[in-house]
């Protein structure tokens, strides 16, 4: 294991798949603990598999961020397994289904990415607060996006969505920073997960590898990144050697913030 985490607790949500499994496993072998929480339960539990066999330890959860109630549990089940929350990841969220302009997104769409992308990451993010405050500690992360820097065409509700989360992480890390809490956001560029693959449903291969390439070259790096690439920057701002960053937000996107 590389350490630096040992007695860590960490909370990691859509810790199922792509970057939340990558922070999940990247905490484990770096000496901590993790609370692993998915909508998918049987995605969480493989995740939590993984992490034991790197040999780590945590549990694993379902959970939806947009459900109050599940979201008071996970910390309830994290308090009461570990006796305390070091580090909150939240990596859990969605894309809009379609690609359409701002004035064409539904109702029912818009609030659907708004309640798992802003409002989940903040109900999780005030169960962690609630936590962290009266130790007068604490690391949160955020999973944004540079679609929350910059606009995306056709993806107006998404781009809001995480636009509303880097807003939140300022807000957050400049009320809790004397409290000993620190709140930075992530916003990695086009990642290889199951999320990005999903826009390649329905090509034929040919026309998904010139996707993949398209969306490579947004990137000055000419390609798209690995979820282990967020994870190490995600670590980063959790670790407590950057403990003087605190409202960051960190592109990790091989340079397309940049052009
Ligand atoms: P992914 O789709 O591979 O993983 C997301 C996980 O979140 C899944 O396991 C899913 O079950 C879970 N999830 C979805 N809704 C949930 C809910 N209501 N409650 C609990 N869990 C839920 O996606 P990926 O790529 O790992 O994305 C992680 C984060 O990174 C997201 O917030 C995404 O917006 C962000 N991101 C991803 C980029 C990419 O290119 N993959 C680029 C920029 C940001």
């Amino acid at each position: 294991m590389a350490g630096g985490f040992e007695n860590k607790i960490a909370v990691v949500t859509g810790a199922g798949s792509g970057i939340g499994r990558a922070v999940s496993l990247a905490f484990a072998n770096s000496g901590g603990t993790v609370a692993v929480a998915d909508l998918n339960e049987g995605a969480a539990a493989e995740t939590l598999e993984m992490v034991v066999r790197t040999g780590g330890s945590g549990i694993a959860r379902i959970v939806d961020v947009t459900n109050a109630a599940e979201v008071a549990r996970l910390f309830e089940d994290a308090k009461h397994e570990f006796g305390h929350v070091d580090i909150l990841v939240n990596s859990a969220g969605i894309t809009q289904s379609g690609a359409n302009r701002a004035g064409e997104v539904s109702e029912e769409e818009w609030s659907r990415i708004f309640s798992v992308n802003t409002t989940g990451s903040w109900l999780c993010m005030k169960h962690a607060l609630a936590l962290m405050e009266p130790r007068g500690a604490g690391a949160i992360v955020n999973v944004a996006s540079i679609a929350g820097l910059r606009p995306v065409p056709n993806q107006a509700a998404y781009v809001a969505s995480k636009h509303a989360l880097i807003g939140l992480t300022k807000c957050a890390a400049v009320e809790y920073g004397a409290a000993g809490i620190r709140v930075n956001a992530v916003c990695p560029g086009g990642i290889d997960t199951p999320m990005l693959r999903a826009n390649l449903d329905g090509l034929t291969e040919e026309q998904a590898a010139g996707a993949m390439q398209a969306m490579a070259a947004l990137h000055p790096a000419n390609r798209l990144g690995e979820a282990g690439e967020i994870a190490d920057a995600i670590l980063f701002l959790a670790a407590d050697t950057s403990s003087f960053v605190n409202g960051a937000i960190l592109s990790a996107d091989g340079g397309w913030a940049a052009t």
